[in-house]
């Protein structure tokens, strides 16, 4: 079902900060930034190997993040596993039990197509399938 881990997600509370940190102390490329609407983030990709680290910004505190960071403040937010057919992915969790935030894909960063899983049935992980756009 999943290929690799595609990227974990680290959720910030400023953005330039965190860049820095990845950037120039831990020495890994930037890759890409773009703000996604959709999940109320602006988001960094720095590359590792073949995977990323997606740092994340809320644009508002009344968003997935924003609620996150005020729980619990910045740190590991998600761990996203790749899949080159999402929606079959989705359907063999479903069957397996696991309880669903995205019952359908919506639209991720560059354009991929993502689904988090609850964390109430992965032990506490917030867990993300993401499809690379092709
Ligand atoms: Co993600």
């Amino acid at each position: 079902m999943f290929g690799r881990i595609d990227h974990v997600g680290v959720a910030v509370e400023d953005l330039d900060e965190a860049v820095e940190l990845y950037t120039t102390r831990l020495g890994m490329p930037l890759q890409h930034r773009e703000t996604v609407e959709e999940q109320g983030v602006e988001a960094v990709l720095v590359g590792v190997g073949d995977g990323h680290v997606e740092l994340l910004r809320p644009l508002g505190p009344d968003t997935a993040v924003g609620r996150f960071l005020q729980r619990n403040g910045p740190g590991l937010h998600h761990v996203a596993y790749g899949t080159d057919d999402i929606v079959s992915a989705i359907d063999d969790l479903r069957k397996a039990g696991l309880r669903l935030i995205d019952e359908r894909p919506r639209t991720g960063i560059r354009n991929s197509r993502v689904a988090f899983v609850h964390p109430k049935s992965t032990g506490g992980v917030l867990t993300e399938l993401v499809e690379a756009a092709h």
